[in-house]
């Protein structure tokens, strides 16, 4: 399967979820969010997204949804002895005006084991450059205020905190959004290359 080699050093690559990964991404979904019921939410949500044909289509190209979503896994090292290190993903609502390039931010998570390297900015920044190149002009992301680690690396790269809806998730854990125009040039260093269908 191809992959888009994101860090030649450290052989990072990144490529669309397919059927044999489910399990490994609901894993470290469970372990980076800390427990066994995100993992299984994961799980089903993947098996929802693999049976609706979304992960066999282009992002860009999805027109039988409302929700066009691909998601995607990052993997350290050669085809025949990979191992999963993370998972991304980028979704668009079709009722919105394609024009207006407005993308969303899937799922995202590093394996705790590999956290604290620079694996989730690298991942973060590979997935702004993967949403520019399939026509984003704006990325957004859900979040909560207990996910510190994450709300500080979208700041830092840029990203903007809007509180949006009170006690959303559970009893005192707001819906927060952020929010990050994209420049075409920002990423000329770090985009996929071609013939590479993600
Ligand atoms: C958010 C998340 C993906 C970040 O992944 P990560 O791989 O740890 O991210 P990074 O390594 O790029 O950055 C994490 C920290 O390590 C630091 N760091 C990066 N490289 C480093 C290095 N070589 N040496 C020391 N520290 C380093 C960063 O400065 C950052 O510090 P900070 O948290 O104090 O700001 C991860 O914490 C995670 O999976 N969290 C749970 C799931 C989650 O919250 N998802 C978001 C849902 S909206």
């Amino acid at each position: 399967m191809k992959a888009w080699v994101i860090d030649t050093e450290r052989d990072l690559r990144l490529r669309a979820l397919g059927r044999h990964d489910a399990e490994i991404v609901s894993q470290i979904a469970a372990r980076a969010f800390g427990t066994a019921e995100t993992g299984e939410c994961v799980r089903r949500m993947l098996r929802i997204y693999l049976a609706s044909g979304c992960a066999d289509i282009p992002l860009e190209r999805q027109e039988h949804t409302l929700l066009p979503v691909t998601y995607y896994i990052l993997v350290q090292g050669e085809a025949s002895r990979e191992r999963g290190i993370g998972l991304t993903g980028l979704y668009r609502r079709l009722w919105e005006e394609e024009q207006e390039g407005n993308y969303w931010l899937g799922w995202f998570a590093v394996d705790p084991d590999f956290q604290g390297q620079g694996m989730g900015e690298r991942l973060l920044r590979a997935t702004m450059a993967l949403c520019t190149a399939k026509g984003g002009r704006r990325l957004s992301i859900e979040t909560a205020p207990e996910l510190q680690s994450a709300r500080r690396l979208y700041r830092r790269l840029g990203f903007t905190e809007a509180p949006a809806i009170p006690d959303y998730w559970k009893e005192g854990s707001d819906l927060i959004l952020f929010h990050r125009r994209l420049d075409g040039n920002e990423f000329h260093d770090l985009l996929p290359p071609k013939g590479i269908s993600l």
